[in-house]
């Protein structure tokens, strides 16, 4: 499946900051329990958007350890870079696209990492070779991504507003179930972990300011509910107010996060 699909920074750091804010556990703290860190260890970040998930790791091993991040954007490598020239630039940072072979040898890396990003890949079994053929023997793989249920309350409330069946999304259509598979067809053990984590909008604004970062223009995804920069508005209006009805029947809006992170042994 080709998936024209290109993330836009400000988007994500949007819908970061809403996670940090409203969200009532940390995604991180969670990921980073679930992990077998240790010291002097050598990572890779598989599709490190600006560079949160190197970040996390870098301050969980108190700086020890060889740390090294890849994306196709140059723009979010860009932010990644920023935020490492403040810390001293302690994490390496690199341009890498997952769809070709991996630029580094076999059996370099003791844990691979790879957050709400693998779903995008071209092909998806060859991505998870490259990250098998990288790691060392007895190394781990990380990934995660959002499960079936994720966020109900976005897909309802667009439903609701827009009468339209929603397309489906490369990652909650599939990432508990053929990119699962993928990883326990190449890796010898894969642990499935499961994260809830409520968001909680007393008002409207941020839950409608997560949808545009989530259905702006430039995913191509939503094309066949909106053409063009009017349409777009309009139907930002029908959720708004599909939004606002909601609010005032229930008090609050909450939108649960429902992400699967799975550990693969190599
Ligand atoms: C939702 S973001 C996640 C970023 C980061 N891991 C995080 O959790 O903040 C998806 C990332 O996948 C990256 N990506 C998309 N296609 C890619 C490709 N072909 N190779 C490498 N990275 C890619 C995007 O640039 C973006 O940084």
């Amino acid at each position: 499946m080709k998936i024209n699909y290109q993330e836009t920074t400000s988007d994500l750091l949007t819908r970061i900051d809403i996670h940090n804010k409203y969200g009532g556990r940390n995604i991180d703290d969670w990921m980073l329990q679930l992990l077998p860190l240790r010291k002097g260890m050598k990572i890779l970040d598989v599709a490190c958007g600006a560079g949160k998930q190197c970040f996390s790791f870098f301050q969980a091993l108190d700086g020890d350890a060889d740390i090294t991040g890849g994306d196709v954007s140059e723009d979010l490598l860009a932010k990644a870079r920023q935020e490492n020239a403040r810390t001293g630039n302690r994490v390496k940072f690199t341009e890498l696209n997952f769809n070709q072979r991996f630029p580094f040898e076999d059996n370099t890396f003791d844990m691979l990492s790879c957050c709400f990003a693998i779903y995008y890949a071209e092909d998806i079994p060859f991505t998870i070779r490259e990250m098998h053929r990288v790691l060392k023997p007895g190394g781990h793989l990380f990934t995660s991504g959002p499960m079936p249920e994720n966020k109900q309350l976005f897909y309802d409330v667009i439903r609701e507003a827009t009468d339209k069946p929603i397309p489906p999304m490369p990652g909650s259509s599939r990432y508990g179930s053929q990119i699962l598979d993928a990883m326990q067809a190449t890796f010898a053990k894969v642990d499935v972990n499961i994260f809830e984590n409520p968001l909680t909008f007393d008002d409207v604004q941020p839950f409608i300011d997560y949808t545009r970062a989530s259905l702006s223009e430039d995913r191509k995804l939503w094309s066949s509910f909106f053409q063009g920069k009017e349409d777009f508005e309009r139907m930002m209006q029908a959720i708004t107010t599909a939004a606002q009805r909601r609010q005032e029947k229930d008090g609050k809006l909450v939108m649960t996060k429902v992400v699967g992170g799975f550990v693969a042994t190599r």
